[in-house]
C-alpha cells in the first residue's frame, strides 16, 4: 500500500516511523515533511492547505491511503475533498472538525446533552462581553472561538486583565477572524489529562489510552503556555472503568449528536479533561493526535498502526476491540529553542546528533530541524522530542533524560521535571 502522511512536525515524524513499520506499507510519502522525515519517506514541498494540489499529488503518485496529522488541513476540508475523489483518508471531515475549530460549536453540543464542562457564555459583541464581566468571579477564562495555534485561551486574574483580553481578541483581532466570537467561561481547578479514542464512520468508538501533557514552559508548571513541553502515557491513576466512563460521558453523546445531524465523525477524538473535585469535566476536544502526546502513546501500541488507522477510515474498528498495549510507561521530553514560546534564535547547531546511539526503547523525534552537512540545525520553537519506555515512570524518565544528556545543543532548553507529579 502507498501511504501519504500530511504534516511536518514531531507528531508526523512519529506517525511516519510507526506507519513505516507496518508490513502493509510498501511506500511512504509525506507532504511537506522535513529533512528527518525524508530519511524514511519521500517528502514533497506541497502546501497541505491547497486541497487541489494534495488531490493532484495523490492521483499522480497513486496514493492508496492518506493520514492527516494537523488540525488546519482538517478544518480546511482536506478529508471532504479526498473523499469526493474516492481516496481513502484518515481524519474527520470539515463539519466534524468544528469540534476543534469552533469552541462554541463544541460547547453547544455539550450543553444540549449535559456533557460535564465549564459553565460558559458566548459573545459576538465587545460591549456586551465587557458588561458581562461585572457578573463573573475571577479568575475567569476567555477563549477565542476559532483556531489560534493553542494560544486562544487566556486566564484573566482580574477585571483589568479580562478587559484587556477582550479588547485584544475582539477589536485588535490578535487571533484574526478566530476572535469574531468569544466565550467567557468558569475557571475550573484540577489536574489535566488527555484521553484518546478512535471513531469510525459507523460510530464505533475504540478507546485508546490516556496521557498527561505539560503545557507550561517552566518547571513546576510555571510561566507561559506552550504547545506542550513533554508528556507521558498512560496516566497511572486512571483505571479501565474510568476510561469506559470517559467514553460514555464525553465521547458518545458528542458523536451521537453529530450523527443525528448527518455528520459522521471518523478519526481521533482527543478529549482534554480536567479532574475537578466534582468529577471530570471536558475542557476541549481536538480532532487529531496531540503533539507531544502521540510520541508517548505510539511506542506503547502493540497493534499495527497503519491497519488501525485504516480500520477507522473504513468503518471496521470493531475488529480491534481488544487492543493490546505495552505494559511499560512511555515518557516524552521536548527540547525547545531557548526563548520559546517567545522569540528565539533560529538555525542554532545541534552537534553530532546522528552519532548518538539509542536502543529499541528510546526514540529521537524531530519537530523542527534542518540537515546541514554533518549536523542538524534547530529551525523552530519546539525542536526535538525524546521518548523512552520503562517499567516504571521513573525508569522511563531516566532513560529519556539519559538520551537528552548526550545531545550537544547549546541553545536548547527542556524541562527537567516531566512526569514529576506521579513518579512511580
Ligand atoms: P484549551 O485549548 O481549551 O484546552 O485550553 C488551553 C489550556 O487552558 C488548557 O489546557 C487549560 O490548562 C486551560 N483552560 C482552558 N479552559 C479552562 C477552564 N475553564 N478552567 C481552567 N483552565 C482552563
Ligand atoms: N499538546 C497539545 C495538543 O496537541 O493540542
Amino acid at each position: 500500500m502507498r501511504v501519504l502522511v500530511i504534516g511536518s512536525g514531531g507528531r508526523e515524524h512519529a506517525l511516519c516511523i510507526f506507519i513505516n513499520k507496518s508490513p502493509i506499507c510498501n511506500k511512504l510519502f509525506c507532504i511537506p515533511g522535513s529533512d528527518s522525515i525524508q530519511e524514511i519517506a519521500d517528502c514533497f514541498k506541497i502546501d497541505p492547505m491547497s486541497n487541489d494540489d494534495v488531490v493532484d499529488f495523490c492521483k499522480e503518485h497513486k496514493i492508496d491511503f492518506v493520514v492527516v496529522g494537523p488540525e488546519l488541513p482538517l478544518s480546511n476540508g482536506i478529508v471532504d475533498k479526498l473523499s469526493e475523489e474516492k481516496i481513502v483518508v484518515f481524519g474527520p471531515d470539515k463539519a466534524s472538525s468544528q469540534l476543534e475549530s469552533s469552541k462554541i460549536f463544541m460547547k453547544n453540543i455539550c450543553k444540549k446533552h449535559n456533557v460535564p464542562t465549564a459553565k460558559y457564555s458566548v459573545f459576538d459583541n465587545e460591549k456586551k462581553a465587557m458588561d458581562f464581566l461585572d457578573t463573573v468571579n475571577f479568575p475567569t477564562v476567555i477563549k477565542a472561538d476559532g483556531l489560534a495555534a493553542g494560544k486562544g485561551v487566556i486566564i484573566a486574574k482580574n477585571k483589568n486583565e479580562a478587559v484587556e483580553t477582550i479588547k485584544n481578541i475582539m477589536s485588535k483581532r490578535i487571533f484574526g477572524a478566530s476572535g469574531e466570537n468569544i466565550i467567557i467561561e468558569e475557571f475550573l481547578e484540577g489536574e489535566e489529562i488527555s484521553f484518546f479514542a478512535l471513531v469510525d464512520a459507523n460510530g464505533f468508538i475504540l478507546p485508546l489510552t490516556t496521557a498527561q501533557d505539560h503545557k507550561k514552559i517552566g518547571e513546576g508548571d510555571t510561566g507561559l503556555n506552550t504547545g506542550g513541553m513533554g508528556a507521558y502515557s498512560p496516566v497511572p491513576f486512571i483505571k479501565q472503568n474510568q476510561i469506559n466512563d470517559f467514553v460514555i460521558k464525553f465521547v458518545k453523546p458528542v458523536i451521537d449528536d453529530l450523527k443525528h445531524n448527518n455528520i459522521f465523525f471518523s478519526g481521533v477524538f482527543y478529549a482534554g479533561l480536567i479532574l475537578t473535585k466534582y468529577g471530570p469535566k471536558l475542557l476541549e476536544i481536538n480532532v487529531r493526535f496531540g503533539d507531544p502526546e502521540v510520541q508517548a502513546v505510539l511506542p506503547r501500541l502493540k497493534a499495527d498502526l497503519l491497519d488501525l488507522l485504516l480500520a477507522s477510515s473504513k468503518g471496521r474498528l470493531d475488529q480491534f476491540r481488544s487492543l493490546e498495549w505495552d505494559n511499560n510507561f512511555c515518557i516524552n521530553v521536548v527540547m525547545a529553542s531557548k526563548g520559546y514560546p517567545e522569540s528565539y534564535e533560529k538555525n542554532t547547531i545541534i552537534r553530532d546528533l546522528n552519532k548518538i546511539t539509542v536502543n529499541t526503547s528510546q526514540y529521537i523525534f524531530h519537530s523542527s530541524t534542518k540537515k546541514n552537512e554533518d549536523h542538524w540545525l534547530a529551525t523552530g520553537g519546539r525542536v526535538l522530542s525524546i521518548s523512552a519506555l520503562g517499567s516504571t515512570l521513573k525508569e522511563a524518565r531516566n532513560k529519556a533524560y539519559n538520551v537528552i544528556n548526550k545531545i550537544d545543543w547549546k541553545s536548547g532548553y527542556y524541562r527537567n521535571d516531566i512526569g514529576w507529579k506521579h513518579l512511580t
